[in-house]
């Protein structure tokens, strides 16, 4: 095969910070920097590589139970470099204040937080924001809630998550993008545009710290924090282009991930964090453990000491250390015993002085906290509009949807009531503050029957439809939330049964983390909205689509699927030897199981609106080493609505085995009532190239299959052949 667009994974980048200020004044600021780290010790050094939370900046400057623990003196408190998870703008400024008072150098302190998807006021679930395939409703939200946390004294957020993940038992799904690493590119670079905004000089943009690297979303099992194993070819291909998306998109923090590869921990692995990382990604921020994850090594027994712990994973990389003392009480002897580079810290020190000094803290230690800051922005409507396109409408017979203002409604479920809709890393934002269906409907002027006790139910058949939310609470997906049941409650299913006997115009609204097996309870239903965790809007968001106030637009970023024994279920699935015969299906030597129906309940990219959107003619257009697909849709409907256009391809021959298809370009689009839409994009063979087995990315010549349509089971476009 003839190779074209030779580019080695391993080729250094020309580093290009330098260009974001003027040349001569960040060398100023870089003698300036060095000036300071001459001044330091060897501990002062050590301290600003690690980071504590704020119980240990006790206001009495005595030595309190957490430093007694972790074996800290009051020198070493006071030269940490980072603190982690503050919880108001007051507790920001005391630590502040009594750290620059106390320490020798002060050097003021960065503070850190768990900004996921907002900060006081929740927005969706990444998973649901995902969902809208809108990279510029993700941007948007990254930016409010970068503004809310910069006003409670927060500098850097661990957000974007970037890991690709395809299977739903793992609780972090919910953090995720998704399974498709097209979209988890596009999305991650749009966080990391929306934190950080026109950059740090701004005191209302954040800094982002992308994570969490590298391969933790294939923990084996979905069982939180368990081995991964997997290929370079799969790494190079799926795992890091969301990641070299975020680092290229300016990024400046990186965090390291738990799991293993390669059979070492990434915290300890030279490979990832620096051959990797650096050289081949050419990332020139800081790079962060994840929680404990040095100390973890011990657990792991690939070390067995603080000092041979710490010196694999400050050699593989790991400049900051987060919330264990493994730097603070073995780093400073290892250095003097020449064990470990003083070189090495020098340059590590550098890059947290460097980051300080962007974020303007040497000027104002306060960052942001003095300067009165308004939000114009009203972040309840805003939350409220961004959760609207985040929910998937994936069912809707008979249109059953919009709910009309004449019909008498049912309602009722565990969630009907239930004001728990915020999800994971909502850890600021106030259940008590968000919104739940049954008080949202109360706001309107329909006429709603609330049934709480399923005893209740007869009264059903004298309503028009019957709406009714279940789900999982919102301690059930995120870190440490794996599950191996992803059914609905055996209580939620029943109420679905129970009132199916009196009422056949039944709504289902479902909040979650994850995708969940709806398989038993999807025939029972003539509609589902997945709404997963909306954020603090919730009630009023999900109304407004049953309503149809606003029009549902957003499409599954993961497959929903038929049972939990198909994990892990992605459309874009390798090729196998055997695929499944679907106009045969009884064959049994294929790849399938025995006792599911093969594929999703409903696949990837799927997700329905009101309106009648239709591809009415598409064509592709051949220009030299590349092409163009125009296409028209038409709306017949008197509904003004949003179609996401989906185009994927399907590459005829290829060194590795490649999967069955792979999403190329998407766009949403709004087509009027009654109109047209005319769009085009551009694909280029840079967009077809994929890592071969060398870890060589390129495209070869040859034959590709193209599919347009509304989801992954687009139909066939037609072929183009590549002629290198
Ligand atoms: C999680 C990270 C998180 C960190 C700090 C860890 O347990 O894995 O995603 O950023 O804690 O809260």
């Amino acid at each position: 095969m003839k190779k074209v667009i030779e580019r080695h994974p391993f080729e250094v980048k020309i580093k290009t910070f330098l260009s974001l200020k003027n040349k001569k004044e960040t060398i100023m600021e870089q003698e300036k920097l060095k000036d300071l780290l001459k001044q330091m010790t060897l501990e002062e050094k050590i301290g600003q590589m690690t980071q504590l939370t704020p119980t240990f900046f006790s206001e009495s400057g005595e030595i309190t139970g957490p430093m007694l623990e972790l074996g800290l003196s009051l020198e070493q408190l006071n030269s940490i470099g980072t603190v982690l998870g503050t919880h108001t703008k007051e507790e920001v400024i005391n630590i502040q204040k009594n750290y620059l008072e106390q320490s020798r150098l002060k050097i003021p302190l960065i503070f850190m937080a768990d900004v996921i998807h907002g900060y006081e006021t929740i927005f969706p679930i990444p998973l649901a924001l995902a969902s809208s395939f809108n990279p510029k409703l993700v941007k948007r939200m990254a930016h409010l809630s970068a503004k809310e946390a910069a006003a409670a004294g927060i500098h850097v957020t661990f957000s974007p998550m970037a890991d690709l993940v395809r299977d739903a038992r793992w609780g972090r799904v919910l953090e995720s993008n998704g399974e498709d690493p097209h979209l988890n590119t596009i999305m991650t670079k749009a966080y990391v545009e929306g934190y950080q905004g026109d950059g740090l000089t701004n005191k209302q943009n954040i800094a982002a710290c992308v994570k969490h690297f590298v391969g933790y979303g294939e923990s084996q099992g979905g069982k939180d924090y368990n081995t991964v194993d997997m290929s370079d070819v799969v790494l190079f291909q799926d795992h890091l282009p969301s990641f070299k998306a975020a680092i290229d998109a300016g990024a400046k923090l990186v965090m390291s991930s738990f799991n293993l590869f390669r059979g070492v921990p990434v915290t300890a692995s030279h490979y990832l964090l620096t051959e990797v990382l650096r050289d081949h990604l050419a990332f020139d921020g800081v790079v962060i453990s994840d929680w404990a994850a040095v100390s973890e090594l011990v657990q792991h027994r690939v070390a067995d000491s603080k000092a041979s712990a710490s010196k694999k994973a400050f050699e593989a990389g790991v400049e900051i250390d987060m919330m264990t003392d493994f730097y603070l009480n073995s780093l400073p002897d290892l250095v003097k015993s020449g064990e470990v580079s003083e070189q090495m810290i020098d340059e590590t020190v550098m890059r947290i002085l460097e980051l300080k000094n962007e974020l303007g803290l040497f000027e104002d230690p306060y960052r942001g906290l003095n300067d009165n800051f308004t939000i114009e922005e009203d972040l309840r409507l805003e939350s409220r509009k961004i959760a609207t396109e985040s929910m998937v409408l994936l069912k809707n017979n008979d249109q059953v949807l919009p709910l009309k203002p004449t019909e008498k409604i049912g309602l009722a479920g565990s969630k009907a009531t239930s004001r728990d809709t915020l999800g994971a890393w909502s850890w600021i934002g106030e259940i008590d503050a968000s919104i739940a269906i049954a008080e949202a409907f109360a706001e309107t002027e329909m006429i709603v029957d609330l049934a709480e006790q399923i005893v209740d139910f007869d009264r059903f058949q004298l309503v028009d439809k019957v709406v009714i939310a279940v789900g999982e609470t919102g301690t059930e997906a995120g870190e440490a939330a794996s599950k191996t049941n992803i059914k609905l409650t055996p209580q939620d299913i029943e109420t679905v049964k129970q009132i199916y006997q009196w009422n056949k115009n039944i709504v289902l609204v479902v909040y979650s983390g994850r995708p969940l097996d709806l398989t038993d309870i999807e025939p029972y239903v003539k509609a589902i909205l997945y709404a997963w965790f909306p954020g603090s809007e919730a009630g009023r968001a999900i109304v407004d689509v049953l309503t149809g106030k606003t029009n549902p637009s957003a499409k599954l970023p993961i497959s929903l699927p038929r049972s939990v024994g198909q994990m892990p279920l992605h459309y874009n699935h390798y090729s196998t030897g055997r695929p499944f015969n679907e106009e045969n299906p009884t064959i049994r030597y294929m790849s399938r199981y025995l006792d599911v129906m093969e594929g999703p309940l409903y696949p990837f990219g799927h997700g329905l609106n009101y309106s009648e959107i239709e591809l009415i003619e598409a064509n592709i257009v051949d220009k030299q080493n590349k092409f163009i697909v125009h296409y028209t849709l038409s709306n017949k409907s008197d509904v003004d609505g949003q179609e996401v256009v989906q185009f994927y391809i399907r590459d005829c021959v290829s060194e590795v085995v490649r999967p069955v298809r792979e999403l190329k370009h998407f766009e949403k689009v709004s087509v009027k009532a009654n109109g047209f839409y005319q769009g085009s994009f551009e694909i280029t063979i840079d967009n077809l190239a994929y890592v071969h087995s060398d870890l060589k990315r390129f495209t070869d010549p040859g034959k590709f299959e193209l599919y347009l349509g509304f989801d992954s089971n687009a139909p066939k476009l037609g072929e183009w052949e590549y002629q290198g």
